[in-house]
Formats: C-alpha cells, sequence, structure tokens
C-alpha cells in the first residue's frame, strides 16, 4: 500500500522500515501535514500522521481529493484528527493507544525529580565547579501526596511507580478504576480536591472540548502554596497564561511541560538560529527557574518507537487486505 508518512524524523524511519519490511511503498516526507502540503499525497491509498500535524475538515478533504482512503495515527492522542469529518468522508482512521505508557510516565517522573532535586542548577553549578549546595534543596517524594489527573493507561504506571516511591495517591478520573486503588491505595476524589490535597500533580487526561484549558486558574489557585504541576498529556488542557500568573505570584512551586499549548510549529524543529523566538508566552515560560520543558519527547524511547512502527504497519497490513485494523477510532 502506497503510503506518504508525513512528518518522518530520522530516529523512527529506521523503526519503520524494519517493521515494513518492504511489504509497503512508504514514502518517508519530512514535512508536517497540512493544507500547503495535502498534494504530496496524491496517489497514495494511506497516509500517516503525527501529533502536530494537521488533520482538520479542509485537509482531510484534500486528502480524500487526492484519492487517500486510509489515516494511521503515530500517537495514542488523536486530537489533531476531525474524526467525525473523517467518518462522513468515509476515511478510516487508526492510531496506537498503547506502545508504551512506561515511556511517558517514566518521564513524568524525570521531570518531578528533576525540578524537585533541582538538577538543572546543579549541573549547571558543578560544571562551573561551584559545589556549594545553596539553593538545591529538595524534599522526600516518599510520604508526599501525588495527584494524578487521568488515571488511564499512563496514569496507572504512574501510580505503580510512585505507590513504590512511598506516595499517597489521590486520582482524579470520569471513569475510576478500581484496581488502582486495591494495588496502590490510589483514592479518586473531585479534580478541586486533587488540585487542594496534593503536593504534584500529574496531568495524563486526554484533550478534546471537555478538557480543553480545564487546569486553569481556579484550580491552580486552590493547590498548596510551593506545589509542583507535571504536564505530560497536552498542552491544551492546561491554561498556560494562568500557569505563568501562578508562578509569577509564588503560589506555584514549580512546572514541569512535556507539551505546550502552542507547540505547533515550534517542537520537532529547530528554531536555533532565529533571533528571538516569535512565541512570546514561551519565552516567559523559559524565564522561570523553577519551570522544567522537554519538547514533546516523553514518548521518545526505542521501545516505543518499535511498538508505534509495528502498530503502525499492522494497520497497513489490515488495509491492504481490505480488512478493519483493530485500532480503528
Ligand atoms: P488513556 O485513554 O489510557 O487514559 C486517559 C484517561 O483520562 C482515561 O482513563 C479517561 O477516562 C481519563 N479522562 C478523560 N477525560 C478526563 C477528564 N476530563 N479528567 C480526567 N481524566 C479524564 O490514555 P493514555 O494512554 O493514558 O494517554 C493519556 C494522554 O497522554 C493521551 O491522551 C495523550 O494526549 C497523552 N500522551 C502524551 C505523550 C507525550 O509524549 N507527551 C505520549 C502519549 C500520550
Amino acid at each position: 500500500m502506497r503510503t506518504v508518512v508525513f512528518s518522518t524524523k530520522p530516529y523512527e524511519q529506521p523503526y519503520l522500515e524494519q517493521a515494513n519490511a518492504g511489504r509497503h511503498q512508504l514514502i518517508f516526507e519530512p514535512a508536517s501535514l497540512s493544507s500547503a502540503t495535502a498534494h504530496l499525497a496524491a496517489g497514495a491509498e494511506a497516509v500517516s500522521i503525527f501529533t502536530n500535524d494537521d488533520a482538520s475538515a479542509p485537509v482531510l478533504e484534500a486528502l480524500r481529493a487526492a484519492g487517500v482512503r486510509h489515516v494511521a495515527v503515530r500517537a495514542a492522542g488523536h486530537d489533531q484528527v476531525a474524526l467525525p469529518h473523517a467518518r462522513h468522508l468515509g476515511l478510516r482512521v487508526a492510531n496506537v493507544p498503547e506502545y508504551s505508557p512506561y515511556s511517558v510516565a517514566e518521564h513524568a517522573v524525570a521531570l518531578m525529580l528533576a525540578l524537585n532535586r533541582r538538577l538543572r542548577q546543579a549541573d549547571y553549578n558543578l560544571r562551573n565547579y561551584d559545589f556549594r549546595l545553596d539553593g538545591l534543596v529538595g524534599f522526600d517524594m516518599n510520604g508526599k501526596t501525588v495527584g494524578i489527573v487521568g488515571c488511564g493507561r499512563i496514569g496507572g504506571v504512574l501510580a505503580r511507580i510512585l505507590h513504590g516511591f512511598g506516595c499517597r495517591l489521590l486520582g482524579y478520573d470520569p471513569a475510576p478504576n478500581a484496581a488502582l486503588t486495591e494495588r496502590y491505595g490510589l483514592a479518586y476524589t473531585s479534580l478541586e480536591e486533587v488540585f487542594a490535597q496534593s503536593d504534584i500533580v500529574s496531568i495524563h487526561a486526554p484533550l478534546n472540548e471537555h478538557t480543553r484549558h480545564f487546569i486553569g486558574a481556579g484550580l491552580l489557585q486552590q493547590m498548596k502554596p510551593g506545589a509542583m504541576l507535571i504536564n505530560t498529556g497536552r498542552g491544551g488542557v492546561l491554561d498556560t497564561e494562568a500557569a505563568i500568573a501562578a508562578l509569577r505570584s509564588g503560589h506555584l512551586g514549580a512546572l514541569g511541560l512535556d507539551v505546550y499549548e502552542h507547540e505547533k510549529g515550534l517542537f520537532f524543529f529547530d528554531h536555533s538560529h532565529e533571533p528571538l523566538p516569535a512565541d512570546d508566552t514561551f519565552a516567559r515560560l523559559l524565564a522561570f527557574k523553577n519551570v522544567l520543558i522537554t519538547g514533546h519527547q516523553a514518548f521518545l524511547t526505542r521501545e516505543a518507537l518499535q511498538n508505534i512502527a509495528d502498530t503502525t504497519v499492522e494497520h497497513l497490513n489490515c488495509w491492504a487486505r481490505r480488512e478493519a485494523s483493530p485500532h480503528e477510532l
């Protein structure tokens, strides 16, 4: 099946090539999918897209007009796809629902620990041969309360890891999972209580019409003074301006992000040669010493890349046989 793989990065191409083993004609395209690039899919039956590709209604229409019938999302989150419109156009869309919840949960823990133990500052001091410990005081994770917002696959793995640390776990999820309570003592409560009682809150809810900006000024105000917020879910669930205001007032003690509301066009690209970042909000976030940001890399482990490639090729195999893929949305 001829497939244009949009947003291909050098680190994932070998995994896709190996999983494909020459079965399908994969055309690796570094450009993102948008209305300006949809024509690149002409003559292909399928496209594969990533997190920051644009699969909004007009782009899907352009793909359909170019002859595309299938869209394989190389990610778990699929908020970038206008799914009802895809169905209306008869496009089959599939994602990779579970490629490695460990990759993201472990990255969330990395952000927590790096902020808590001031690893960036410690590394900077040490490289300057400044071995004083002033300003590097952290806290024991043991005994702290951690709130998990979105206790699905990733939130569940996070609960397991933090249970091992000796944390008290609170959770908010409209669909509670009793196993997390039995195994790790996670107590489900309201979103407000999660924010009010936690020393650290970690967000793992999907972005949709209900969750856009659902973490805003009201909830941030209810946090304990000096508490930490981690977001490795989707940037749009957090009102970034409200987070900046909470940091500025000193109420929010630390912020760890792997995702950012306006990351499209910014993350995954080299902007190092530009004189000033065009995004003022991002520049303000970077100005805080107690903010640590990674550029949407939580998923980036060898195991995750392998699973993403394997599942993407599985979709193509099913579609080439004119069958539905098990992971169609
Ligand atoms: P999942 O579908 O297993 O779990 C999501 C959970 O969120 C579900 O239990 C669901 O009931 C819950 N939920 C839905 N609406 C909610 C709300 N309003 N408040 C609280 N919880 C709510 O998904 P999974 O695999 O755990 O992924 C979670 C999110 O993480 C994805 O939607 C994706 O956006 C993000 N993600 C980020 C990655 C990264 O590299 N930074 C990589 C993979 C996923």
